[in-house]
């Protein structure tokens, strides 16, 4: 197959682990002889500095040229610490989902046995635990009317019945293809937006008989992603709570450098990795490359290039097992590996099958 793909490494660790995911790319391209096509550009804090914008219309050209567009992270301590700031890199991501109308946001949470003593969480809760969260990703507080000033500021959360229908249908959809098990997460006792959603959602449960539907507070779903993970199936939710939703769940899987996701919607298809930038630990070869790699892995899973997405688990899944990991996630006594030899690990293992 030949694919193009727009490389977007961003600010902080970005750059790092992006070259591992492409290095991985690489090798499954020998190997099943596909043709890559890579084109690079830039976003951020970076692009803040070149051209003065976080997502120049340069960027947003490549990406819609392409297939699919491979995203690393953006976000720079610069600008958070400096509340006068005009633009900020967070405004780019934020652009760039906008612009490609990517409303669907999938993130996977699944364990990985070996790394079960690394959660927080109690192993017995976790073992088996396997959903995903469909966080809509273009509407709500994020892009609703916003106003501040001295004294009073707010921010709107609005969401119209299109946005709603087409959100839900991925997630009925996802259902259908995993445990037929719907979630709808809102704040329908408090919030009109919400409502709306759990109108329309009801609305729709009959276009998806086998599907079991059912309907959670987002205070109460909060708590029960913790304390009974294996309850869940799909989750949809809007963009605030799917978040705040996603950072919590990061500690099911044991570490926020082991998640990937994609986003989909009216454009390019876009992958990254759910963890942001990390700039205390850029260029220090810190940084673990996975989350990255397993995002090129849903890319190629997107093209229903699914052997070698399934090669690449593997290959993760086996460095995870012969301890070759980074700092966060190694075991006591075991070895000292950085990004760039996770990455290498990961490519010689692909390359030895
Ligand atoms: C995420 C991030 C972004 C978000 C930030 C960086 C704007 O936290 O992708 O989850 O809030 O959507
Ligand atoms: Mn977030």
């Amino acid at each position: 197959m030949k694919l193009t793909i727009a490389i977007l490494p961003g600010d902080g660790i970005g750059p790092e682990i992006m070259k591992q995911g492409l290095a991985v790319l690489e090798a499954i391209a020998k190997k099943f002889n596909h043709e890559f096509i890579y084109n690079e550009a830039i976003c951020g804090a970076h692009a803040i500095r070149e051209v003065g914008d976080p997502f120049p219309e340069q960027t947003f050209k490549t990406c819609m040229k392409a297939d699919a567009v491979l995203f690393a992270a953006v976000g720079d301590p610069q600008f958070d610490n400096d509340p006068t700031a005009k633009v900020r890199p967070e405004q780019g991501l934020l652009a760039m989902r906008k612009k490609l109308g990517l409303f669907a946001n999938i993130r996977p949470v699944a364990t990985f046995d070996c790394l079960l003593h690394k959660s927080p969480l109690k192993e017995e809760l976790l073992r088996g635990a396997d959903f995903i969260v469909i966080r809509e990703l273009t509407g709500g507080m994020y892009f609703g009317e916003k106003y501040q000033d001295n004294n009073k500021a707010y921010d709107t959360d609005i969401y119209t019945r299109p946005e709603i229908e087409r959100i839900l249908k991925v997630a009925f959809e996802y259902a259908m293809k995993r445990n037929k098990h719907l979630t709808v997460v809102d704040k329908a006792n408090v919030l009109a937006s919400s409502r709306l959603w759990r109108q329309i959602a009801k609305e729709m449960e009959p276009l998806y008989p086998e599907v079991t539907t059912d309907y959670m507070f987002i205070d109460n779903a909060a708590m029960r992603v913790l304390t009974e993970p294996r309850y869940f199936d799909v989750i949809v939710t809007e963009n605030t709570f799917g978040d705040i939703l996603t950072d919590e769940t990061s500690c099911i899987t044991g570490s926020m450098g082991l998640q990937p996701s994609s986003s989909l919607g009216e454009h390019t298809p876009l992958f990254e990795p759910v963890h942001g930038s990390w700039p205390q630990a850029a260029g220090k070869n810190l940084a673990n490359p996975i989350a990255q790699i397993l995002s090129a892995a849903m890319l190629l899973e997107h093209f229903r290039l699914n052997r070698e997405g399934k090669l690449i688990r593997q290959a993760v899944d086996a460095s995870l097992e012969a301890n070759i990991r980074t700092p966060e996630i190694q075991v006591e006594g075991g070895g000292n590996y950085g990004t760039t030899e996770v990455g290498q690990w990961i490519v010689d293992w692909i390359n030895n099958q």
